[in-house]
């Protein structure tokens, strides 16, 4: 039989942990740590009470507790011990560190494959700063915060018993309705508010699509140059990504359909393609609808920020085209509205939307009820319509000055694209490595995106994506000449040289 074995244990009688839980963390470390091991016999309670001297009652408190915990174990003849049952190994949790190489090496740790994103571990530094270009960057500073606010204000007064309950998985009726009003008059969405499901966001819109609608080992076109952040769902999902080139038109459907006509789905952004920001065209519209009615594919329609356009009239959504009910269509508020509110919605056929609802309930069970709730006064009151009309007034005049300021500074070296809707335009530049500049801009405080890292492949073209709904008007000559000056650009007579000193 073993000996009975005490952990050392430091009674402190003035410390305010009570004496018999400074006893049980003792034994409960020792345990854990493996200090003591299974099997092992602890003194009898009387003795350890003599040992450490104090009354009999902590320690059978402390006992008590480990034996119910299934630390301890009592046999007769053996007296009390270390659980058996516990594994004969190091229990000891160890710390978590963070080392650079932890995505790496967990791949060793039988981990699922698909979670590995070689590109996600670090931030790039084109992602590092707020300021001038910066993509996806909204003008904060212009929100207005007075309604917001005092909306928010008043429903946090509303909160009573029956707001802590759960809310429905499809989100909040009343915001619902008000969408479905925005959706059916600005974006030509057809649609009732018992389709509209509440997300948190573009990226939860196309997890949950991608659950419903695709098996793993499914294709799904994207398009090339595309968002990447929607590439990261697929694989998640276990499907295969087939980029699609996209030119002036958009996805270049024929190409699709040479290169894998039994594709599953197809996400496109037709109002501002991500990120060369070209709308598409009516024949490829139809083309692409033709295409997924015959095949039995879905199309995930991306509308992130169409509700800017500065050119002509509003482009519909290809969701309103749809008379087969193949498109699913995904919108967000962080664009529109700001990004950190995490609140977006689908669009679903009216045949699917208990499918979703299932899938739905097994991810989140559904959205947070607070914010759902002020966002609905927020429309019904008014403010959002306002908000997006100022903001258009406003990104309109900024996509201008930049515009401008790129002819002036930089003249025919570069081509511009996607400059009359949304919070970016794109520019391609010929014969230059756009990381290797873009790295440079940074340090200029300028965020501009390379181009080639929207490609899946190698990059068809080089150039910068430029963000504008962070700059002021009155900095974007300033900001275009700095980047004239990163990219080594000669200024001739009013215009650019075509020649990069690179
Ligand atoms: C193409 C595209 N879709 C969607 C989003 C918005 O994503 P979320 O709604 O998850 O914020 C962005 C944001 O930059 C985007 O560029």
């Amino acid at each position: 039989m073993s000996i009975a074995v005490t952990p050392i244990i430091a009674i402190d009688r003035k410390a305010r942990r009570p004496l018999h839980q400074q006893i049980y963390d003792a034994y409960r470390d020792s345990i854990v740590s493996g200090t003591l091991r299974p099997g092992q016999r602890v003194p009898s309670t009387r003795g350890l009470a003599a040992e450490l001297g104090v009354s009999r009652m902590p320690v059978l408190g402390a006992y008590a507790q480990l034996m119910a915990e299934g630390y301890f174990q009592s046999r007769v003849g053996a007296g009390t011990t270390v659980s058996l049952s516990l594994p004969d190994q190091n229990l000891a949790p160890q710390p978590y560190k963070f080392r650079a190489k932890t995505a790496r090496s967990a791949r060793r740790r039988q981990v699922a494959e698909r979670s590995f994103f070689p590109d996600s571990i670090s931030t790039p530094p084109w992602r590092r700063g707020w300021g001038a270009f910066g993509v996806g960057q909204v003008a904060l500073e212009e929100f207005p915060l007075r309604p917001w606010n005092s909306l928010v204000t008043r429903h946090s007064r509303l909160i009573g018993p029956k707001s802590l309950d759960y809310g429905h998985p499809m989100g909040l009726k009343d915001l619902r309705e008000a969408l479905m009003v925005y959706l059916r008059t600005a974006r030509g969405v057809r649609c009732d508010a018992e389709q509209i499901m509440i997300v948190s966001g573009s990226q939860q819109a196309l997890d949950i699509a991608a659950r419903v609608l695709l098996e793993s080992g499914s294709q799904v076109w994207m398009e090339e140059p595309g968002y990447r952040y929607a590439r990261r769902v697929f694989a998640l999902n276990g499907c295969r990504v087939v980029p699609i080139p996209v030119d002036g038109e958009g996805l270049k459907v024929g190409v699709g359909v040479k290169r894998c006509r039994e594709a599953r789905a197809v996400l496109v952004t037709p109002s501002h393609q991500y990120p060369l920001g070209v709308t598409m065209s009516a024949s490829r519209r139809l083309q692409l609808l033709d295409w997924a009615e015959r095949s039995g594919a879905w199309i995930l329609e991306d509308d992130y920020d169409s509700d800017y356009r500065y050119e002509g009239m509003p482009i519909s959504s290809l969701q309103g085209l749809d008379p087969n009910a193949r498109v699913i269509y995904i919108g967000t508020f962080s664009k529109v509205l700001f990004p950190s509110l995490r609140l977006g919605y689908l669009v679903i056929p009216g045949d699917l939307v208990e499918r979703f609802i299932s899938v739905r309930l097994a991810m989140d069970i559904g959205p947070a009820s607070f914010w759902q709730a002020v966002l609905a006064d927020f429309i019904q009151e008014g403010h959002f319509s306002r908000h997006i009309r100022r903001m258009r007034l406003l990104y309109r005049e900024r996509s201008h000055a930049l515009v401008n300021g790129i002819e002036k500074e930089l003249g025919s070296a570069v081509e511009v694209t996607g400059e009359q809707a949304g919070m970016h335009l794109c520019v391609t530049v010929s014969g230059i490595s756009d990381r290797e500049i873009v790295n440079r801009a940074a340090r200029a405080n300028l965020w501009l995106v390379p181009l080639s890292s929207s490609y899946m492949g190698r990059a068809a073209r080089q150039g910068f994506i430029l963000g504008f709904g962070s700059t002021a008007t009155s900095e974007m000559t300033s900001a275009v000449r700095k980047l004239r000056n990163v990219l080594n650009l000669e200024r001739v007579g009013g215009r650019a040289s075509e020649q990069t000193r690179l």
